[in-house]
């Protein structure tokens, strides 16, 4: 039974989406890194939030994982790298905090301008101290926006409709995109010095960290207000505590901090400075959000239906995914079955994609191809996230071609394997855009459905042989579920593919090849 652990505190939706699915979910929270990495092999799966850190030390003991779900956005406490070489699976829960976090900022936002917190406080014991909380409006101010994301964007939406002028530092962000929310791009410097308000809202890479620091914070305005809900060191927490120290901003707001919780940092101590405990997220809906989006895509990766959000696999947009995404069982059943043909190693694999699907991001059945292809060569997982690495370190030259013109089908995936014995061919299409059939093997047109067990046969175009084969078969009780025949341009040599219900013994086949009709035999697995 495949096992799950639940290893940071995950509403009871996500849970229950994982035991339907059949999986047997343990829920272990708060584990030391030791108790996690000596119960890690258990498990094919893991959610996490944040709490749980799962190390390079960690990932190397996890021999049976295959997929990391992180409810929730961020996966820095994830080795990423490590994962990816143990061909683990990791993938996050993008969407499903994003207003929480976007209303976050602006609750952060209005607080700090109109003193909330200090106010709150001041009357909690027992002052009435009107006019020491003058606070500032948002209202025609400038808003500066660092990352038009997910989070970004609905902030952005929000500030307009407070009647804020928004301008936005995100060098990834294209004119278009930007017109079409009604923001005006700008570079950093001069976003510093015009904003009254500013929010960041990147990732935490080695580009944002420390992107507003001791310089940033001298080119603001002195009535200016930072702050991040996004990671903790975009903005540097010693450079912050300076300037509001010596008074060069009037106040900053912070959710998240380079270390939480943050009780020895510096700004603990200040005052005009409102700070929340990571709470970004911390909404019901949000939680419950996450939750499921994280539990489906772990349930779908691990039951191999589908993989969504991966942080180390190529991204798939929705559009794309629902054209593309049904070719991924086709490839890699297409590479699995040619495994089984070909003779002697293979040099290169050049794979073609023709008809619609070529207009899309198609180069991942690449890997879906590869993976089904070097499945029985190696000890080892290989996955589509390893897939072409490995490939390449064995020295195998992939190259992959779109073709716009359909040929005869509308879609279909060609694939010519190169060993250093022989060239063979294989073509693959979806009928309906769901049922998988091999369409071309070599120079021979065919009509086959992929299925667990196959016998591949070239025999003389003669008459009986078909009929040997089939009393053969049923002589053994072996029962033939489909049948594709097809002729080689010479005409004189046949392609015989059936399917069988099971396997066939070696005495059954040893009397089908003592034919001499019957020139080669390969029986394949799928
Ligand atoms: P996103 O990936 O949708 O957006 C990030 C944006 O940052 C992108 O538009 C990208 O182009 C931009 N960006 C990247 N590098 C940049 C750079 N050097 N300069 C300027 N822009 C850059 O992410 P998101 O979902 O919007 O999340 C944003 C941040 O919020 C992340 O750090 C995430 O971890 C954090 N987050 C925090 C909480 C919380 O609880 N406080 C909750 C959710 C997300
Ligand atoms: C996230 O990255 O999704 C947030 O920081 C929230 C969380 O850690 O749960």
């Amino acid at each position: 039974m495949v096992k799950v652990l639940v290893s940071d505190k995950l509403s009871s939706e996500g849970v229950k989406i994982l035991q339907d699915a059949g999986f047997e979910v343990d829920c272990k929270y708060k584990l030391s890194p030791q108790e996690l990495k000596e119960s890690i092999a258990e498990y094919q799966g893991i959610i996490i939030r944040s709490d749980t850190k799962l190390t390079k030390d960690v990932i190397e003991a996890a021999s049976n994982l295959k997929v990391i779900a992180r409810a929730g956005v961020g996966v820095d406490n994830v080795d990423i790298e490590a994962a990816t070489k143990k061909g683990i699976i990791v993938m996050n829960a993008p969407g499903g905090n994003t207003i929480s976090t976007c209303e976050q900022s602006f609750a952060l936002m209005l607080s700090v301008a109109r003193n909330i917190p200090f106010a709150h406080a001041s009357l909690k014991s027992k002052q009435w101290e009107r006019s020491k909380f003058k606070g500032a409006e948002l209202y025609s101010k400038v808003l500066g926006i660092v990352g038009l994301g997910r989070i970004g964007k609905e902030v952005a939406k929000r500030a307009l409709a407070f009647g804020m002028d928004v301008l936005v530092y995100d060098p990834f962000v294209s004119q278009d995109l930007a017109e079409r929310i009604g923001v005006k791009l700008s570079d950093l410097e001069n976003l510093l010095k015009t904003a009254d308000f500013i929010t960041v809202h990147t990732p935490l890479t080695p580009e944002t960290k420390g992107l507003i620091s001791d310089e940033e914070f001298s080119l603001m305005k002195p009535a200016v207000f930072v702050i991040n809900c996004a990671r903790g060191g975009i903005i540097d927490e010693t450079a912050l505590a300076k300037a509001l120290k010596e008074k060069r901003i009037a106040g900053a707001a912070l959710d998240v901090f380079s270390k939480e919780p943050p009780f020895d940092l510096d700004i603990m101590d200040l005052d005009s400075i409102v700070l929340t405990p990571h709470l970004g997220a911390s909404t019901q809906e949000a939680q419950v959000n996450v939750a499921i989006e994280a539990a489906h895509c772990l349930k779908d990766a691990l039951l191999g239906k589908a993989i969504r959000n991966a942080i180390n696999y190529i991204q798939l947009d929705p559009e794309t995914y629902k054209i593309v995404g049904p070719y991924f069982n086709l490839a890699e059943k297409m590479g699995l079955f040619m495994s089984q043909i070909i003779e002697g190693g293979i040099k290169e694999l050049q794979i073609s994609y023709l008809g619609e699907i070529s207009s899309y991001k198609v180069d991942v059945l690449g890997a879906a191809f590869v993976k089904g292809i070097l499945l029985n060569q190696l000890e080892k997982g290989i996955n589509y996230i390893n897939a072409l690495e490995i490939a390449k370190a064995r020295g195998i030259k992939i190259e992959q071609v779109k073709v716009q013109e359909e040929e005869e089908y509308v879609n279909s995936i060609r694939v010519k394997v190169i060993t250093d014995k022989e060239q063979r061919l294989i073509e693959g299409t979806l009928f309906a855009n769901k049922e998988a059939r091999f369409v071309k093997i070599d120079n021979v047109y065919t009509e086959i459905e992929p299925s667990e067990y196959m016998l591949v046969i070239r025999n003389q175009d003669k008459p009986g042989v078909i009929g040997f084969l089939g009393t053969t078969l049923g002589k053994c009780s072996i029962n033939i579920a489909g049948m594709s025949l097809g002729r080689e341009a010479s005409g004189d040599i046949a392609l015989t593919i059936i399917n069988l219900d099971s396997a066939l013994s070696p005495e059954i086949i040893a009397q089908i090849k003592s034919n001499p009709n019957i020139l080669s035999l390969q029986l394949v697995k799928l």
